[in-house]
């Protein structure tokens, strides 16, 4: 049997290879030693934190709090793969938009057969991602969705493509080929409604938008302008057409929409011109180019010889005003350049607000930023440049359980000024290469990172890295090998999410506990359905309960389909996972968003029927699924389901 060329998923998978984080940071059980042998041993000359950081005074902890966060109660689903999804018995699964239904007024009819890029650009985009609930009149039966369109599988999205070789690709692409991709890149808002316990889309609502992979953005904070950002097509460094690749994001306390991108390094071309660039170092650390998107063929901008800077201007945190469809999107580049996984957020006790990030590459970083305003939440308007002005820091987890955030602000710490880095445009279009410098800590791929109101502790999901050696392993990483990733549980010092020191544990080491070798750490209770692997976004939901969403497992590797798992994360049941909902065989599972009654979640079924199997391999003539409109022509479509309890209730409670 001849081998396939890779699926685009897979180049997403692979992308996240070693080789652009050259840095040897030390291991955290070096950097314990030194300080040690430089203070003396002893509890004495550790700090508080470190000294209250014992697995004993944890659980301590942690059965202070049990009750202030309820137990999960639902019957759990069953753990399997097949071609359609599956909820827990007495909830509802409603398919409530799909890739091509319409958005916009006008829109026409999903036709498969004969995609067409006009039509692409109203309906609903490609492999939705996070999903955002933005209540109107603070209802939770009548809101706006806002959702991203992380990317597009050309084998699956066209007739007649197949799995080809990228020259073969290449030479076979054709302009309107790429601009159905492009459109179906990007974001959709929608209007929807609950009505006799169903949800509908509200068709010609005044709110629907679709933004695209060419839609105008402002670039606002430090790299506004900067030398470095500056095109042929905008000599300004402050216009960029287009966001791309948008993984995972969040709202705000201001109703915004706060979109991520991530792994854009895959659209730019010209291996030639990335050796022969000014800044060649920092394009390897960004993985540019990686040539996996044609766009080149039909637009410059993605060839580096004729646009070095434009890799620049991707890679940022996008925040856009759902309510308004005229607004122009803004990237802001104060929150740090690099592949974003999140950017779930909450209002500190002292009124600022802290964004957590995850760098979703093997051996990097987690971040967070720290805004200089406080947020007003009687004024939404007036924190509309909020997230403009702040610290950015990236995480170290020490081996003894503490931690610090390191601040990466120019003029302070290493001398970021010896190292190349002007002003802080700089570092933040650099924020790897000045996180480097700091020594922080290169963690097994860090999605999401969600902090809970309810106990201020902070989840950090770390989805695998097999890549990591016995050499390697750290308290924070501590598996060679991870293909089933981890857990992290953060505590700030003093319940401050502005503090620069917290304290951490491991919630769960993920996969199979039955096998030893495995050495997944979750709590005994937890069923044969109840364990997972590669945790990848998460929610906390109104009553202070962790879902987890996954990307990784599959009949071969888990014996199940990704899908939604609820961990109980306080007391004595710390550790217990059910399974609540799970997907058909090839997509992975995104976006849990619960509504604030707790009634509905929504979930984003992404890349139904991709697979990387060459045998059969997944395309859409032949898809392994053709979930979920099982129809003969029709290829397996992504799209978001609507889970509500048969007859009402709140999930899971
Ligand atoms: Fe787009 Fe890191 O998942
Ligand atoms: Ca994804
Ligand atoms: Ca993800
Ligand atoms: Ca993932």
């Amino acid at each position: 049997m001849t081998k396939l060329p890779p699926t685009t998923s897979r180049a997403l998978e692979a992308s996240e290879d070693p080789g652009s984080n050259p840095t040897s940071n030390p291991s955290i059980g070096v950097l314990i030693a030194a300080r040690m042998s430089r203070r003396g041993f002893g509890l004495g000359v550790l700090s508080a934190a470190a000294a209250a950081a014992t697995p004993d005074d944890w659980m301590a902890r942690a059965a202070d709090l049990a009750g202030a966060v309820p137990r999960f109660d639902f019957e759990e689903a069953q753990a399997d793969s097949d071609q359609t999804h599956h909820v827990s018995p007495g909830y509802d699964a409603q398919v409530l938009i799909r890739w091509g239904d319409p958005v916009l007024s006008g829109a026409p009819e999903f036709t498969p057969a004969s995609p067409s890029a006009e039509a692409q650009m109203k309906q609903f985009g490609y492999n939705n991602d996070f999903i955002g609930y933005v209540a109107l009149d603070g209802r939770s039966d009548h809101g706006l969705l806002v959702v991203n369109h992380e990317y597009t599988i050309e084998e699956l999205m066209f007739p007649g493509i197949g799995r080809r070789e990228k020259a073969a690709r290449f030479a076979a692409c054709t302009p309107h080929q790429v601009a159905t991709e492009m459109a179906a890149h990007g974001g959709s808002v929608i209007e929807v409604k609950r009505r006799d316990g169903t949800w509908q889309v509200v068709a010609d609502s005044r709110y629907a938008r679709r933004i695209t992979g060419e839609t105008e953005m402002s670039i606002s904070g430090p790299a506004r302008g900067h030398a470095k950002m500056q095109t042929s097509a905008d000599p300004s460094g402050t216009r960029v057409l287009g966001m791309l690749n948008n993984c995972a994001g969040a709202t705000t306390p201001w109703g915004t929409w706060l979109t991520c991108e991530e792994n854009v390094n895959g659209y730019f071309w010209n291996e030639a011109a990335a050796a022969a660039h000014p800044d060649a170092a920092a394009l390897k650390r960004y993985g540019v180019p990686a040539e996996w998107y044609m766009w080149a063929k039909f637009h410059d901008r993605f060839d580096l010889a004729k646009e070095p800077n434009e890799p620049n201007r991707f890679g940022w945190v996008v925040e856009i005003d759902p309510r308004d469809p005229d607004s122009i999107p803004v990237k802001r580049t104060a929150l740090g350049r690099f592949k974003h996984e999140g950017a779930a957020n909450i209002v500190n006790k002292d009124g600022r607000f802290v964004v957590y990030q995850g760098d979703d590459e093997r051996f990097d970083y987690v971040y967070k930023f720290v805004t200089a305003a406080r947020v007003d939440l009687k004024h939404p308007e007036a924190n509309r440049d909020i997230l403009d002005a702040g610290t950015l820091y990236v995480a170290r987890f020490n081996e003894d359980g503490s931690g610090r955030w390191l601040p990466l602000v120019h003029g302070k710490g290493p001398s970021f000024a010896a190292n190349g880095f002007h002003d802080q445009g700089d570092v933040v279009i650099y924020a790897r290469q000045a996180s480097d410098l700091l020594g922080a800590t290169k963690m097994d791929r860090p999605e999401d990172v969600e902090a809970n109101p309810r106990t201020n502790s902070v989840f950090v999901m770390l989805t695998n890295n097999s890549k990591r050696k016995d050499t390697q392993v750290d308290a924070a990483n501590p598996r060679a090998d991870n293909r089933f990733g981890h857990i992290i549980e953060i505590k700030p010092d003093g319940g401050d999410h502005a503090s620069e020191t917290f304290t951490w544990d491991i919630l769960v080491k993920c996969g199979d506990p039955t096998i030893a070798e495995v050495g997944a750490t979750f709590n005994p209770l937890t069923t044969k359905d109840g364990w997972f692997a590669n945790p990848d976004n998460c929610a906390v939901d109104a009553l202070g309960r962790l879902w987890i969403a996954t990307d990784g497992n599959s009949a071969k590797k888990t014996g199940r389909t990704d899908g939604l798992w609820a961990i109980e994360t306080e007391g004595e049941r710390r550790g217990t996972s059910r399974l609540f909902y799970r997907v058909p065989v090839g997509a992975e599972l995104c976006g849990p968003c619960f509504t604030p009654d707790l009634e509905t979640v929504f979930v984003a079924v992404q890349h139904p029927g991709d697979s990387d199997d060459d045998e059969p391999a997944s395309t859409f003539d032949n898809p392994i699924t053709r979930w979920p409109d099982f129809k003969d022509g029709v290829p397996p479509r992504p799209s978001v389901v609507a889970i509500t309890r048969s007859g009402g209730g709140k999930i899971g409670a």
